[in-house]
């Protein structure tokens, strides 16, 4: 949620900054902003409404000179999306200027005594506090009746600020120095010869350095040229990053190239650690807590968005492969319950990016709480990956188009390879391990024949939002039961969030308590009904749909001829374990919503409205 980038060195801090921010769009975009120090004193400041990727144009000719400079790219929280609120933001004077990730929930008590004590605010934004703040501070002697260095004005100014933050702050009267702090929101340091690049990504490091300090916690370090002061010194860290990743290739769209990705996410999800001969899985991330996995009673998968459905399909895979008892919830709501703890319950959270604020602050609820905690991420090193007792990396390299696809997939394998590894450590047979695990060896190129698919789902797509009654559907129904009833949910949400077209998932088995009430020609539904333990079930709702009118799209599997009857139209999946079928099922309900989105000319990439990473709460 919005993309924080710094430089201090000996080069020109434009072009890194520039470029840093192109890659940090994808975490906000609103809005964006520059600050840089030239060497005679003067200041570069820039801000405007818009999308930086849009604007370098502008920025062609400028003599922009300096050292030392941040920039921001903000997806709006307090305070509408106008200039006046795009970072960085400044003191009364112009003199210190903020740039800042996260939300400073009591900025309304500081805004009206900072106004009171005679500050002018020019922005709506909670960030401007902290520049008053420190520039209070800054005036101000320390105990020790000296001067205040900006570090020490930064440090008071925390002290008085409930939320969370990764900030960067610099002030005219120490201009080579960047101050960066962090609470709950990421902030990493890149260090290369003296020179530094401090993001909230690694997206924005990877061009320019390749090894990184994390910064923690509560921890304030201070960046000049040739030295980096952090409270707890430490030696930086190898940063695993492929900067390659974050480029479209012959790709329109990053959300095309991830789909496409799909094959490869599973294939790298489960390289290395199948074991066939014994029916295994070996997941190193898991091995400090096996000796505790055949005392586990009940799991509770935790996570928000898409990764919430993988944990929904999770939670079939664990009770029928592992027999363990599963429950899943939002992070948001998960986190304010009180559920039901043993010593033997663990906690699974389930996040792309590791960062995610509500899954975070519900992982460290249940750490204090004593219950075990795994984690199944995407991002190396982020947040969650380095809180969590044990965890599985899911390896489908960096996602950038803001809804998740391809993490969605590999969340999924993960899932599935972790059943496995669990019901291995309980009862499952070794034979039904080998079934599970031979079965997932073949699925990277199970998943490559759903994609060759992909112009006869483009041909539907088109069909069904630019044809219907020359004007298209905007109303639709994904329904599935049993594993693919988050699938369904999924299949909606990715429609939802590209296309900006109304779409719900629903277990098939509810359409008749009320949402048929909404079935006719025009609200089509698209029925995952592969040839599962559920099929009879789901052709059941299929023909209630029909009976209404409605029209269906099925997913099913291959072979499956009775399906035309009762389809409009029909996208074929191959066959695969029960348990397996989300992860087929999922890759054209992916290509689905981009194909509908891009037919209706919106920006897949980068949805209105929407983020990446959701630091805030
Ligand atoms: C945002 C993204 C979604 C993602 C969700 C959870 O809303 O747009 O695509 O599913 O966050 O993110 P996480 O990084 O925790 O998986």
């Amino acid at each position: 949620m919005c993309g924080i980038i710094g430089y201090v060195g000996k080069k020109q801090a434009f072009p890194i900054l520039l470029t840093g921010l192109k890659r940090l769009e994808y975490r906000g975009y609103d809005s964006y902003g520059f600050s840089i120090f030239d060497e005679k004193g003067g200041i570069f400041l820039n801000k405007k409404v818009g999308k930086i990727s849009e604007a370098e144009k502008d920025f062609l000719g400028m003599d922009i000179q300096g050292t030392v400079g941040q920039a921001h790219t903000r997806w709006a929280t307090t305070g509408k999306v106008t200039e006046a609120n795009a970072h960085p933001h400044f003191d009364c004077a112009k003199e210190i200027f903020v740039v800042h990730n996260g939300i400073i929930e009591n900025y309304g008590e500081l805004k009206n005594k900072l106004i009171n004590e005679g500050h002018q605010f020019s922005s709506e934004t909670d960030t401007e506090v902290l520049a008053h703040l420190i520039e209070k501070f800054l005036k101000e002697k320390n105990k020790k009746g000296e001067k205040r260095k900006l570090e020490e004005a930064v440090k008071e100014a925390l002290k008085l600020v409930k939320g969370t933050y990764g900030l960067l702050v610099m002030s005219k009267s120490e201009p080579e120095k960047i101050v960066a702090a962090r609470l709950s929101s990421p902030l990493l340091i890149g260090v290369n010869n003296g020179e530094y690049i401090v993001a909230s990504d690694p997206i924005a490091i990877a061009p320019f350095a390749s090894n990184i300090v994390y910064l923690n916690d509560y921890e304030i370090a201070v960046i000049t040229p040739g030295n980096l002061s952090l409270e707890k010194e430490r030696a930086p860290e190898k940063m695993e990053y492929e900067s390659e990743e974050a480029e479209k290739g012959s790709y329109e769209h990053f959300m095309l190239k991830e789909i496409m990705e799909e094959p490869a996410a599973i294939e790298s999800a489960i390289k290395g650690r199948l074991i066939s001969q014994d029916g295994e899985v070996k997941l190193g991330g898991l091995d400090s807590i096996a000796g505790r996995i055949k005392d586990i009673q009940n799991l509770i998968l935790v996570a928000c968005g898409t990764a919430n459905y993988a944990a929904r399909t999770g939670k079939y895979m664990f009770e029928e492969y592992a027999g363990i008892s599963a429950e899943t919830d939002l992070a948001s709501e998960f986190r304010y319950r009180k559920p039901i703890l043993s010593k033997n319950t663990a906690a699974i959270f389930i996040s792309q990016s590791g960062e995610t604020a509500d899954t975070l602050a519900a992982l460290r609820e249940m750490k204090r709480k004593g219950v075990l905690t795994i984690g199944v991420t995407n991002a190396i090193g982020s947040s969650q990956s380095r809180e969590t007792d044990a965890g599985v990396y899911i390896r489908s390299g960096s996602e950038i188009a803001v809804a998740s696809t391809k993490a969605f997939i590999g969340q999924l394998t993960a899932l599935a390879l972790m059943s496995v590894y669990f019901g291995r450590k309980r009862e499952m047979a070794m034979v039904m391990g080998k079934r599970i695990v031979d079965e997932l060896s073949v699925l990277p190129d199970l998943a490559q024949k759903v994609l060759k698919n992909s112009s006869h789902i483009e041909q539907i797509a088109k069909k069904y939002v630019l044809a219907g009654e020359g004007k298209g559907f905007r109303n639709f129904w994904f329904i599935g039961r049993k594993y693919n009833y988050p699938v369904a949910m999924e299949g909606a949400l990715k429609l939802k969030e590209c296309s900006y077209l109304h779409a719900e998932g629903i277990a098939g088995g509810e359409l008749k308590h009320g949402s048929l009430a909404l079935i006719d020609e025009q609200f089509p539904t698209v029925a995952i009904c592969p040839s599962d333990s559920v099929y009879e079930k789901m052709v059941s709702n299929i023909e209630e749909v029909r009976a209404r009118k409605g029209r269906i799209l099925a997913i099913a599997t291959e072979g499956n001829e009775e399906i035309k009857k009762l389809a409009e139209d029909v996208i074929y999946i191959p066959k695969t374990l029960e348990m397996l079928t989300p992860i087929l099922a999922a890759i054209p309900l992916h290509l689905l919503a981009y194909y509908m989105a891009t037919a209706l000319g919106r920006d897949v990439d980068r949805p209105r409205n929407l983020a990446k990473s959701v630091t805030v709460e």
